[in-house]
């Protein structure tokens, strides 16, 4: 498997951009509305000042100050006692709108800030509304408080705010002619702010958010990047210790394959060669014993009786020899060329090998204990006649003195395979000698006591292996060996053929 392209790089930095640009702009917005409240909360605030010094001003009825060129008497203000000489000097009466006007004017638009009085019903044309006053005193009337608003005013952002202004009773020595009642809606006292002025005063604010954001940025984009790295390198890494285990696994499979190949071919070269020695001794061996013979026909009156004793052993010999070459060449031939493999009765087969052990048989006075119905196995039927046969004929063989042979034939299936088992109640094997049987010539017997050449477990062995099992012996108490081997079903198919099966 390979590790995803630079996708993942891309993917995470975009995300993270996304992320950040995402709560850069909800944080600017949030700036945003905290300069809106700033310059509301200023507005607010001028506007209290002026209506507490208003309701001053109103409370004295209007207060007198010198008339100068810049506060001339109130042109609207309409007193008897509106202008007053003291000691030679003139007073002039102002009214509160009089006195916030000249505030307003004083003031300029100091730090951004202006402010005006309006009416819906202005005693002075100079306070009517404009448009936005006009409706912000509209809305007063339906009830509410203040206005607030941010518009684009005079070609400037700005913020708007709009106080109401009550009557009070000390309104009413000047305003109930108009017919005014206490508590309602005389006007209002506009308050204007220069929004980018106010939300200037947050730019360091705003350059800080956005620094930290930048910085926060690449400090994610470069952890990512980082990690991304540390993780393609053991990726890297991983699948290079991948490669190279998979480059050793075949190097040593190829190894094994050779080593397995060079034992089989050296195994199937002796078995040719054991095969082509004993066909070749079989003749000069038949002369042995046919001159033996001959010598023992013609010459045998006239020879002693030691000369008689040792052509006897000569000819036991030869004909010992004979059958031992027997057994190897069938034992030669079990092993070479694949056995033909095909659905057998195993009933058949047993029927056959018991045939060729009725001498046996009659002679031991032994009993073979078979169930009702055999299996069908996968074999070739002559070897497997040959392989019971061989266990059968060694059960009848090797039996004790004291009883009667009795051999008992069962058969299980097993992990899919059947497994056949031959039972003796015999003279048993020991159990140093459970491998050491099945080899080659190997006799646990002395030829005198019981005769044999010593192959025929070999044989067996051979065959069940030749067919993909596996054959072995247990003691079977009380007495006796119990010789198991497994077969395949003939329907199963599941047999492994081995070339050269090793166990
Ligand atoms: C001494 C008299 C006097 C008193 C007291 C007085 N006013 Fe006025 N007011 C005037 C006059 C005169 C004007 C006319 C315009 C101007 O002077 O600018 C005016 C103007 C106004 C205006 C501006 C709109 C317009 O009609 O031009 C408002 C709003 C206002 N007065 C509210 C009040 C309130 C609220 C009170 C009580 C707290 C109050 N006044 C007390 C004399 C008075």
């Amino acid at each position: 498997m390979r590790f995803p392209g630079y996708v993942l790089e891309l993917g995470s930095l975009t995300l993270w951009a996304g992320l950040v640009a995402a709560s850069l702009w909800h944080n600017l917005a949030l700036l945003d509305v905290q300069g809106r409240e700033v310059a509301f909360a200023r507005a607010r605030m001028l506007f209290s000042i002026l209506e507490t010094t208003r309701l001053w001003n109103a409370y004295h009825g209007g207060v007198y100050a010198p008339v100068t060129e810049k506060s001339p008497p109130n042109e609207w203000l309409v007193d008897p006692q509106r202008d007053v000489v003291i000691n030679g000097r003139a007073y002039t009466k102002i009214n509160p709108a009089y006195m916030t006007r000249q505030v307003s004017e004083l003031m300029g638009s100091q730090g951004g800030l202006s402010f005006r009085l309006t009416s819906l019903k202005p005693i002075r044309p100079g306070n009517a509304p404009d448009p936005w006053e006009e409706q912000a005193l509209q809305n007063f009337e339906r009830g509410e408080k203040e206005v607030l608003d941010r518009v684009e005013m005079g070609g400037t952002d700005s913020f708007r705010y709009l106080g109401r202004l009550l009557v009070e009773d000390a309104c009413l020595q000047c305003h109930a002619n108009q017919g005014y009642h206490v508590g309602e809606v005389r006007g209002g006292i506009s308050v204007t702010i220069d929004a980018v002025q106010v939300l200037a005063e947050i730019n360091p604010q705003k350059q800080q958010t956005i620094v930290l954001h930048a910085f926060g940025y690449l400090l994610l984009a470069g952890a990512t990047l980082a990690f991304l790295t540390w993780l393609r390198a053991g990726w890297r890494q991983l699948a290079q210790a991948k490669t190279e285990q998979e480059a050793m696994v075949a190097a040593r499979t190829a190894e094994l394959r050779r080593a397995v190949d060079d034992l089989a071919r050296s195994n199937a070269e002796l078995e040719t060669f054991a095969y082509a020695a004993s066909h070749d001794l079989q003749e000069p061996l038949r002369m042995i014993g046919s001159y033996a013979q001959l010598v023992d026909k013609r010459y045998g009156p006239t020879l002693d009786a030691d000369g008689r004793e040792f052509l006897g052993y000569m000819t036991d010999g030869a004909q010992r020899m004979k059958r031992m070459i027997d057994d190897l060449l069938t034992y030669s031939r079990v092993s070479r060329g694949e056995p033909a493999l095909q659905p057998t009765e195993l009933d058949v087969v047993l029927d056959a090998a018991l045939a060729n052990l009725t001498a046996a048989l009659t002679e031991s006075g032994g009993q073979i204990i078979r169930p009702a119905r055999l299996p069908v196995v996968l074999g070739e039927a002559p070897m497997l006649v040959r392989l019971l046969q061989n266990l059968l004929g060694n059960a009848l063989k090797y039996r004790a003195a004291d009883r009667a042979p009795r051999v008992t034939i069962e058969v299980v299936a097993q992990e899919g395979r059947w497994l056949v088992s031959v039972a003796d109640n015999g003279i048993g094997i020991p159990q140093a000698a459970h491998e050491r049987v099945f080899h080659i010539f190997q006799r646990l017997h002395s030829h005198a006591s019981v005769p044999g050449t010593g192959v025929g477990l070999a044989i067996a062995k051979k065959i069940v292996e030749r067919h993909g099992g596996r054959l072995w012996v247990e003691d079977n108490h009380p007495h006796g060996a119990v010789f198991r081997f497994t077969l395949a079903d003939a329907g199963s198919g599941d047999v492994s053929m081995p070339q050269q099966q090793s166990r």
